[in-house]
């Protein structure tokens, strides 16, 4: 289940009704999509993609996005250090991000304008996306391994706008997991990815 962090409010929202109703204002929908039961852990891209078809076209219908892959991260990855500094720096992109995260956690920072920076911690069953153009970025947790499907509208996939003067040194990429209550608070030396 995904949570909510506002660290400069010492915030934190785990109701999924309330983290609709926190998410909405900034575009961002939020699904729990069931993953046990409907796939095995070890499912390759394919079986995922398959399994999970009647959702992937309702939000290429209603989003307009034309492709789905399976992304698949873990400390065995090669140059796992190199990709995940182009997720953790603070940028945009010209479509919405959109993640379901079928294994695995991370989290996502959004910087909206006019608001307070929050990080949305995702797991397993969280489907979220992040709005064309929103400024965000993005961490893995400790265990450093994710596996999520992705949509595009541009075939050609991930293209990153990164923002002058970015702030994502200023926030610690704290994951708020199920039994960590700890407020997500500014550190001198957060650990990067
Ligand atoms: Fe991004």
């Amino acid at each position: 289940m995904a949570v909510v962090s506002i660290p400069d409010q010492q915030r934190e929202l785990r109701d999924p009704e309330a983290i609709r109703e926190f998410l909405a204002p900034f575009g961002i929908w939020y699904e729990k999509w069931d993953v046990a039961g409907r796939i095995d852990g070890d499912a390759d891209s394919d079986t995922i993609l398959a399994a999970y078809a009647p959702e992937i076209e309702r939000l290429k219908r209603d989003g307009g996005f034309v492709t789905a892959d399976v992304i698949n991260v873990s400390p065995e990855t090669p140059n796992l250090d190199a990709m995940l500094v182009k997720f953790s720096k603070e940028h945009t992109h010209s479509e919405d991000e959109v993640r379901f995260t079928v294994r695995g956690r991370g989290v996502f920072h959004i910087h909206p304008e006019g608001g307070p920076v929050f990080g949305v911690t995702v797991e397993s069953g969280d489907l979220i996306n992040v709005p064309r153009g929103t400024k965000h970025w993005f961490n893995l947790c400790d265990d450093r391994s994710i596996r999520c499907i992705r949509l595009f509208e541009d075939p050609t996939g991930w293209a990153p706008h990164y923002v002058d003067d970015p702030i994502d040194g200023n926030y610690a990429p704290l994951c708020m997991g199920p039994t960590d209550f700890a407020i997500a608070e500014k550190i001198d030396s957060p650990v990067k990815f």
